[in-house]
């Protein structure tokens, strides 16, 4: 089980609405207050789009015990141990103030459900008894993200589970532009971002990012210290060939 260690709050928190430090609804109170927690969110959209690296800000800056699960992390060869793993972890998070339970790539992890006791329905199973609100568990939230909604398992989608979605998208030109100033590297000189951001459309951040990873290596081969801009423009042509590479080979296989 990994269970990160718990962060403090952020403090650029926004305060409330007269001023005092905004205050979480419990489940309990929310409860009262007629509204119904929030207990399972899907993060959806294509591979790379920072879906995880949005789980990641989270966990570091909700306050709340933040558990990873991943296929691997649950990965049992005996029957029953993947399930028992996950149960453990809802069992855990129970007991804490706050939890966010965080399962990379839910899809992999129950599959469709076909109805025989395999392993993925097994596991459908245990969210299903510890999300459905009629269950002791509270303070809870579940986090699954998908390349793709449509294959994760009906019952999951259901009221009171993963009822609420946040779609992912491609970054927009300024998004792009962002994205690519945001990382910590070490430069010289003025690079052309706004080139870069301008001709970058439809990738994802994960292929920003591997034009600083081209840039980079071009720069140590030249025994520089320091990314210059004709690194950063090489390495975006080398991305951009490998990228159109992998498309046109996806593609084919299509
Ligand atoms: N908004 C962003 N700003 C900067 N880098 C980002 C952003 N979103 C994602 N990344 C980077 O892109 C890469 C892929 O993101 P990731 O969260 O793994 O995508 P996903 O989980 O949707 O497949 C990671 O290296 C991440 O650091
Ligand atoms: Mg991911």
């Amino acid at each position: 089980m990994e269970r990160l260690r718990r962060l403090p709050r952020a403090s650029t928190r926004s305060g409330g609405p007269h001023g005092r430090p905004h205050e979480r609804l419990n489940s309990g109170q929310a409860h009262s207050h007629g509204i119904d927690p929030v207990r399972g969110v899907l993060f959806e959209g294509p591979p790379g789009t920072g879906k995880t690296f949005l789980a990641e800000i989270m966990a570091a800056q909700s306050g709340a015990t933040f558990y990873l699960v991943t296929i691997s992390s649950l990965g049992g060869r005996l029957v029953g141990e993947s399930e028992q793993r996950l149960q453990a972890i809802y069992d855990d998070a129970a007991t804490q103030h706050l939890s966010i339970i965080f399962i990379d790539e839910i899809d992999t992890i129950t599959g469709h459900r076909d109805g025989d006791a395999s392993s993925g329905s097994r596991l459908v199973n245990v969210f299903l008894t510890n999300m459905d609100g009629v269950s002791k568990v509270k303070n809870v939230i579940t986090i699954g993200t998908t390349n793709r909604a449509g294959t994760i398992d009906h019952a999951l989608r259901r009221p009171g589970r993963f009822d609420r979605e946040l779609t992912f998208t491609y970054p927009a030109e300024q998004d792009r532009l962002d994205i690519l100033m945001s990382g910590r590297h070490v430069t010289s000189g003025i690079l052309d971002f706004v080139t870069v951001a301008a001709n970058t459309q439809g990738w994802t951040a994960a292929e920003l990012g591997a034009i600083w990873q081209h840039a980079g290596e071009l720069a140590v081969r030249a025994e520089r210290t320091a990314i210059w801009n004709d690194h950063f423009m090489m390495g975006f042509e080398r991305a951009d060939s490998s990228r159109a590479k992998k498309l046109k080979e996806a593609s084919s296989s299509a």
